[in-house]
């Protein structure tokens, strides 16, 4: 049971849905003033279960697609990403309403952000779940966050360590034994 290697659990998935509900609402407003019709862009792959939670509340037409990035070097992010799978449609005068698992140091939403503006986008928004300020490297606004976090490693509701706990329904922190 991956439950096992969770130390504490941070939010549970009645507080994630509760938060859901108001953030879906929050963007929906901001939409529906100003009448475009986003593509909301997942990052995979950390931002499914967050993303699915979110889009089935949104009441506004909008169109969905995913990309996948990754930074140029391995553990720590150096500023630069690349593109290891890119999305479907064109972002061309597009409204994007990008959609994160958490913002770390910022380095990853802020080239994804640039990258979407240099491709002629009209308009870039970033949803994150989570935030993790104390990390902050790049000053990057993200324009909705669901919650805070501490600076500890998190695991769950999409976030992974090595690949794995994406799958739980909670966010939790990862007993340290797992990962020293
Ligand atoms: P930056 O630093 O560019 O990176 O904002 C954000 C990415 O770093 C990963 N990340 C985490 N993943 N638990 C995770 O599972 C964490 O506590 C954590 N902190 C950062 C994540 O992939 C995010 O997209
Ligand atoms: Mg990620």
């Amino acid at each position: 049971m991956i439950s096992q290697d969770i130390e504490t659990v941070l939010l549970t998935e009645e507080q994630i849905e509760k938060r859901c509900v108001e953030l879906a609402k929050q963007i929906e407003d901001d939409y529906n003033k100003e009448g475009e019709v986003p593509i909301v862009v997942g990052l995979l792959r950390g931002s499914v279960p967050f993303m699915a939670e979110l889009i089935k509340r949104f009441t506004f037409p909008c169109e969905i697609d995913f990309m996948s990035v990754s930074s140029y070097d391995g553990t720590e992010s150096i500023g630069d990403v690349k593109i290891d799978k890119d999305m479907d449609l064109s972002s061309k005068e597009r409204a994007i309403l990008l959609v994160e698992d958490i913002v770390d140091t910022g380095r990853t939403l802020s080239e994804v952000k640039k990258m979407f503006i240099n491709k002629g986008a009209t308009n870039v928004k970033i949803v994150a779940l989570l935030d993790k300020p104390s990390r902050r490297v790049v000053d990057i606004h993200a324009d909705y966050i669901g919650f805070e976090v501490p600076n500890e490693f998190v695991v769950g509701y999409g976030l992974d360590y090595n690949q794995k706990y994406r799958n739980l329904p909670y966010i939790g922190i990862l007993k340290r034994e797992i990962y020293e």
